[in-house]
C-alpha cells in the first residue's frame, strides 16, 4: 500500500509541475521562419508573390496566407499554394499592390504535432519616388485558440506513463514468464484504457483549437496528426480486444502469443507518439530526430517501466528475487546507455544554442529534467553495484541491506515517472530549435547638428535603419522670429531616388517630429531641414546620415539556422546516423562475452553479427548514401541580362568582402575565416544551379560561409547563381 502511496504521491507532484511549466507555455509550434518580402521591409515594387518559410512541415487543410492592405481589404488572390520540395513553405500570388502598407496574415496548423497558430507581419511598397506611402498595418483579430493548456500537458504526461508502463510491463511479463505475467495483466490492461483515453482527449482538444468539436471528424481523418492518433487508436483496441480474450479464454489467448501481440501492438503505440515530437519537427533532420525520440523512449519503458513492473511483479508473486532482479539489471544496464545518448542526441538536435537554454521555457524543464535523471542514475547505481542481492543466501542474511534496497527501488520508480512528468512538459513546450528567432533589431540611431546663422538645429534619427524611422528636430531659434514649419527633403547619394520632400508635425517647444519609411536603400542620405520662419526668410540645414540594411548579417548563419539542428558542426545527418551504429555496434560487440555467458554461443554469435552490421551501416551511411542538398532543385529564374546583372550587384555588395572582386577567393576578409574560399573559376563549372543554390541559401557548415537565405529572397539567390554562371562558367570567353 506504501508503495502505491508512494508513487501516487510522486505522479501528482509531476502533474503539478507540468501545469505550471504549462501555464508558462510561450507558443506552439509552426511558426513563421522567415518571409519574402521579409519582414518589415520596404519594396520598390509590388510583389507578385509572398512566400513564408514556417518551422514546422504544414498541414495543408488548415493553412492559409492572406495579404490585407490598410483598409483591412483581401489582396491576395486567395488560394494558398504549398510546395512539395519543401513541406515548410507557403504562398499566395498577390494583385498588383499600389504603393501603401500591407499585412500578411498566416494560420497554420503543424502537420507534426497539431498545433495550432496564427501571426502577422507588415511590409510596404514605397511610392516612385521611393518615399513611404500613407497607411498602416491592420490589426487583426487572432481568432484561432492559442497555445496547449495545462490540461493537455497533464494528459500528455498521463498518456506517457501509460504507454511507458505498458512497454515495460509487457517486457518484463516476457523476461519473467508466466507467474509474472499473471500479476502484470491488470496494468497492462489499465494502460490501454489510459491511452485510449488520453488520445481521445488530445483529439477534441486539437478539434477545439481548430474551431469547434465539430472539426474532430476532420481532425482525425484529414491532419497527418489525426492519422497518428488513428494508428494509437487501432493498436490499443486491438491490445484491449487481445486481452479480453485472454479472460474470456485463457487457455486460447495467453501466454506467449498474447504476450508478443501486445509487444508488438506497443512498439506502434511507441512510433506514433514520436512520430509527433519534437524531433519529427527539426526539418530536413526529421527521421534521425524521429528516430533518437523512439529511442530514448524504448529505452525508457524498458527501464522505469519495466522497474515498475519488477516491483508489482515481486509483491504479487513467488518469484525468485535474486533473478529477477539480475535478470532486470542486464536489461536497465543495456537500455540505460542507450536512453542517454539517444535522449542527449535529441536534446543537442532542439538547442541550436547555449541561449536556448537558458532564456527558454523549453530550458527550465530541461534543466528540471535533468536534475530528476540525476538523483535517478544515483539511486540506481547504488542499487545496481552496492545493494542489489547477489545470490539467495546474502538476500536472506542481511535483510537490513534488502530493506534498503527495496526502498531505493521504489524511490527509483518514483524518481522514473517525475521524470517522464517533466519529458511530457517538454513535448509540450516549443523546442529552442522551433522558436521563432528573436529578429534582432539593429539600433543605428544617430543624433546630428548644425548652425546655420544664429539657428542651431539638432536633429535625431532612430533606427536611421533601411525602412520605418523616426526624425526628431529641436531647434533653437529666435524668439522674434519663430519657426513655423520644418520640411524634410531625403536625397539619396547618387539621387538615384527622390529628394522627396515631406512636411514634419510640430510637437511643441521648438520640436518636430517625422516618421515614416523614407530610407528606403542602405547608404549616404541626406536629409535637407528647410526651416519656415515667419519673417519668411527661410533656412535649409543638411545633414548627412549613413543609413544600414535592417539585417542582422552574421559571418556564422549556417550555424544557427536550418542544418542548425545538427549536434556537431562538422557533421551531417549520414553522419549522425554513422557515429550512431558505430557507438551501438561497439557496445554489442564489447559486450559479447557477457552475452555468451548469459545466453550461450547462439547469444555471442548473435552480438558478434550485431556489432559487425553497426560497423557496416556506418560505412554505408559515411560513403554511399552522400545526398548533395540541392541536387534535385531546378532553377526557377532564367538567365537573363537582367537576371545576370541583379546578381552581379549583388555579388560585390555581399560577396566580393570573401570571395574577391574576381572570384578568386581573395577577399579582404578571405585570410580571417576557417576555410579559405573557393576559386569560383575552378569550382562554379562542376556543380549543378541547385547546388550553388543550397549552398548560397544555407551556407557552409564550418567554412565561414554564411547562409543568406535569412537575408536574400529566393529571386534574388537565384540571380547569385545565373552570376556565377555566366561569369565564371566558361573563363576562356
Ligand atoms: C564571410 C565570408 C564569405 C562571404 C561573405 C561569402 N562567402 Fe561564399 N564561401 C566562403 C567560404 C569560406 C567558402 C568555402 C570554400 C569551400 O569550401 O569551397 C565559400 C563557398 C562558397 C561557394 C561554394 C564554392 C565551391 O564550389 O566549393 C559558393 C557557391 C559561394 N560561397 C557563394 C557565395 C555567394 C553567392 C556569396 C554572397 C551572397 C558568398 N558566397 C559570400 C566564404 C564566404
Amino acid at each position: 500500500m506504501r508503495r502505491v502511496l508512494t508513487l501516487g504521491l510522486a505522479a501528482v507532484a509531476a502533474l503539478i509541475a507540468v501545469a505550471w511549466f504549462a501555464a508558462h507555455d510561450a507558443g506552439a509550434h509552426a511558426l513563421l521562419s522567415r518571409g519574402d518580402p521579409p519582414i518589415n521591409a520596404s519594396l520598390r515594387e509590388s510583389p507578385t508573390r509572398v512566400t513564408l518559410f514556417m518551422t514546422e512541415r504544414l498541414q495543408r487543410s488548415y493553412s492559409s496566407v492572406e495579404v490585407l492592405d490598410s483598409a483591412g481589404q483581401r489582396r491576395d488572390i486567395g488560394g494558398t499554394e504549398f510546395s512539395d520540395d519543401v513541406p515548410t513553405q507557403m504562398s499566395v500570388r498577390v494583385l498588383q499592390l499600389d504603393p501603401g502598407v500591407y499585412t500578411v496574415v498566416w494560420r497554420t496548423l503543424s502537420e507534426v504535432d497539431g498545433h495550432t497558430w496564427t501571426g502577422s507581419y507588415v511590409f510596404s511598397v514605397l511610392k516612385p519616388d521611393g518615399s513611404a506611402p500613407a497607411g498602416a498595418g491592420v490589426e487583426i483579430a487572432l481568432d484561432r485558440p492559442g497555445p496547449p493548456v495545462e490540461a493537455d500537458a497533464a494528459v500528455k504526461a498521463v498518456g506517457l506513463i501509460a504507454l511507458i508502463l505498458f512497454v515495460g510491463a509487457v517486457w518484463m511479463a516476457l523476461l519473467l514468464r508466466e507467474r509474472a505475467a499473471r500479476a502484470l495483466l491488470p496494468m497492462i490492461a489499465a494502460c490501454v484504457v489510459v491511452g485510449i483515453a488520453a488520445t481521445g482527449y488530445e483529439a477534441i482538444s486539437a478539434a477545439l483549437r481548430l474551431g469547434n468539436i465539430g472539426f474532430l471528424g476532420e481532425m482525425v481523418f484529414e491532419t497527418g496528426n489525426g492519422l497518428w492518433m488513428q494508428q494509437r487508436w487501432y493498436a490499443l483496441i486491438i491490445a484491449a480486444a487481445a486481452l479480453a480474450g485472454h479472460l474470456w479464454q485463457p487457455k486460447h489467448f495467453g501466454g506467449r502469443p498474447l504476450l508478443s501481440v501486445l509487444g508488438l501492438l506497443g512498439i506502434v503505440w511507441l512510433a506514433s507518439t514520436s512520430a509527433v515530437s519534437h524531433g519529427a519537427a527539426i526539418g530536413s533532420g526529421w527521421i534521425w530526430g524521429t528516430l533518437f525520440d523512439a529511442v530514448h523512449l524504448a529505452g525508457a519503458a524498458l527501464w522505469i517501466g519495466g522497474l515498475a513492473s519488477l516491483l508489482i511483479a515481486l509483491r504479487r508473486t513467488e518469484l525468485n528475487r535474486v533473478d529477477a532482479v539480475r535478470r532486470f539489471s542486464i536489461a536497465a544496464a543495456i537500455s540505460v546507455p542507450i536512453l542517454a545518448a539517444a535522449g542527449l542526441l535529441s536534446a543537442l538536435i532542439q538547442v541550436p544554442s547555449a541561449s536556448g537554454l537558458v532564456d527558454t521555457d523549453w530550458g527550465i524543464a530541461f534543466f528540471v529534467k535533468g536534475v530528476l535523471l540525476a538523483a535517478l542514475f544515483a539511486a540506481a547505481a547504488a542499487n545496481a553495484f552496492l545493494l542489489r542481492p547477489r545470490d539467495e543466501s546474502s538476500d536472506g542474511r542481511d535483510i537490513a541491506l534488502a530493506m534498503r534496497f527495496a526502498r531505493l527501488m521504489r524511490l527509483e520508480a518514483a524518481l522514473g515517472v517525475a521524470v517522464i512528468a517533466a519529458s511530457a512538459v517538454l513535448t509540450q513546450l516549443p523546442s529552442p530549435a522551433s522558436v521563432q528567432p528573436a529578429v534582432e533589431q539593429k539600433d543605428n540611431s544617430v543624433v546630428e547638428r548644425v548652425t546655420r546663422g544664429e539657428i542651431a538645429a539638432s536633429l535625431e534619427i532612430s533606427p536611421n535603419l533601411v525602412g520605418f524611422n523616426t526624425w526628431t528636430a529641436s531647434i533653437d531659434g529666435d524668439d522674434r522670429n519663430p519657426v513655423e514649419a520644418l520640411l524634410m527633403r531625403f536625397r539619396y547619394a547618387d539621387d538615384s531616388v527622390g529628394p522627396v520632400t515631406i512636411a514634419a508635425e510640430s510637437i511643441g517647444g521648438g520640436r518636430f517630429r517625422l516618421e515614416g519609411a523614407y530610407f528606403g536603400l542602405p547608404g549616404v542620405w541626406t536629409v535637407e531641414m528647410e526651416i519656415r520662419r515667419a519673417s519668411g526668410d527661410d533656412l535649409i540645414a543638411p545633414i548627412v546620415t549613413n543609413v544600414e540594411s535592417g539585417y542582422q548579417a552574421s559571418p556564422f548563419a549556417a550555424d544557427s539556422g536550418g542544418a542548425l539542428a545538427l549536434p556537431l558542426t562538422q557533421m551531417d545527418w549520414n553522419g549522425v546516423g554513422a557515429l550512431w551504429a558505430l557507438v551501438l555496434g561497439g557496445l554489442i560487440w564489447l559486450n559479447r562475452p557477457r552475452v555468451r555467458d548469459r545466453w550461450g554461443p547462439r547469444g555471442g554469435d548473435a552480438a558478434f553479427v550485431g556489432g559487425l552490421l553497426g560497423f557496416i551501416i556506418a560505412v554505408v551511411l559515411l560513403t554511399g548514401l552522400h545526398v548533395e542538398p540541392g541536387r534535385t532543385l531546378s532553377n526557377p529564374v532564367e538567365r537573363t541580362a537582367a537576371s545576370v546583372e541583379a546578381g552581379s550587384t549583388l555579388f560585390a555588395i555581399n560577396c566580393a568582402s570573401c570571395h574577391g572582386a574576381t572570384g578568386a577567393g581573395d577577399g579582404p576578409l578571405a585570410d580571417s575565416l576557417p576555410a579559405p574560399p573557393a576559386n569560383f573559376t575552378v569550382h562554379v563549372p562542376f556543380h549543378p544551379d541547385g547546388v550553388l543554390f543550397a549552398w548560397i541559401s544555407d551556407g557552409i557548415r564550418g567554412t565561414g560561409m554564411p547562409a543568406w537565405s535569412p537575408q536574400l529572397s529566393d529571386q534574388e539567390r537565384w540571380d547569385l547563381v545565373n552570376f556565377l554562371r555566366a561569369t565564371f562558367d566558361d573563363p576562356g570567353q
